[in-house]
């Protein structure tokens, strides 16, 4: 502690609260386009990317639950691939492609993805939706990619939307509400696959 800092601690009386000390954190400009439009946003930088999404650009669909990268509730998809945006800094993402769930579509244009979950019945309180639906169209994308998964039993073969692949692969998306079952289904209505039974 310095001179100065300890002599402010010994005139501060007995009992009263002391302040702690307080630093100065620089701002960091960083640009993001977020559903096609840019912000450019001066933030600490230690704001997450979910949020500089909820709390600077007020796209609160993109839900916090563990903010622990435990649960799949802040994923979005950036640059093409889906992330827990609660783990990573929003200044790591200057310049970066944002797709959160209101740039997958808009009440009355909905992504198929969530006309399927509505048809399908793929949620109950909604929470975890946002996060569902965008890790559940990066899931399909990355099967027809080609992207290997830890349910695959041949690395070589071109995986296909299973049951258990998609099963694994939405694996880090939470439901507290149990609706997992109508989320396969609703995936497996937009890849045009038949996941009745297991493995199929
Ligand atoms: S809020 Fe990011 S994984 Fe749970
Ligand atoms: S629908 Fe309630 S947590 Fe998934």
């Amino acid at each position: 502690m310095s001179g100065a800092a300890t002599a402010a601690v010994a005139k501060t009386s007995p009992g009263a609260a002391q302040t702690p000390a307080t630093a100065t954190i620089a701002s960091y400009s960083v640009k993001l386009k977020v559903n096609g439009e840019l912000a450019a946003l001066s933030l600490d930088p230690r704001t997450t990317l979910l949020d500089a999404l909820r709390e600077h650009l007020h796209l609160t669909g993109t839900k916090k639950g563990c903010d622990h990268g435990q649960c799949g509730a802040c994923t979005v998809i950036v640059n093409g691939e889906r992330i827990n945006s609660c783990l990573s800094f929003a200044v790591q993402h200057d310049c970066d492609e944002i797709t959160t769930i209101e740039g997958l579509g808009a009440p009355g244009q909905l992504h198929p993805m969530q006309k399927a979950f509505v048809v399908h019945d793929g949620f109950q309180c909604g929470y975890c939706t946002p996060g569902q639906i965008c890790s559940a169209v990066s899931v399909l994308k990355e099967i027809a990619a080609g992207v290997p998964s830890h349910v695959q039993t041949d690395l070589t073969a071109k995986p296909r939307a299973t049951n258990d692949e998609m099963r694994e692969r939405m694996s880090g998306n939470i439901c507290r509400c149990g609706a997992y079952s109508n989320i396969l289904a609703a995936m497996a209505d937009v890849a045009g696959a038949d996941v009745a039974g297991a493995g199929a």
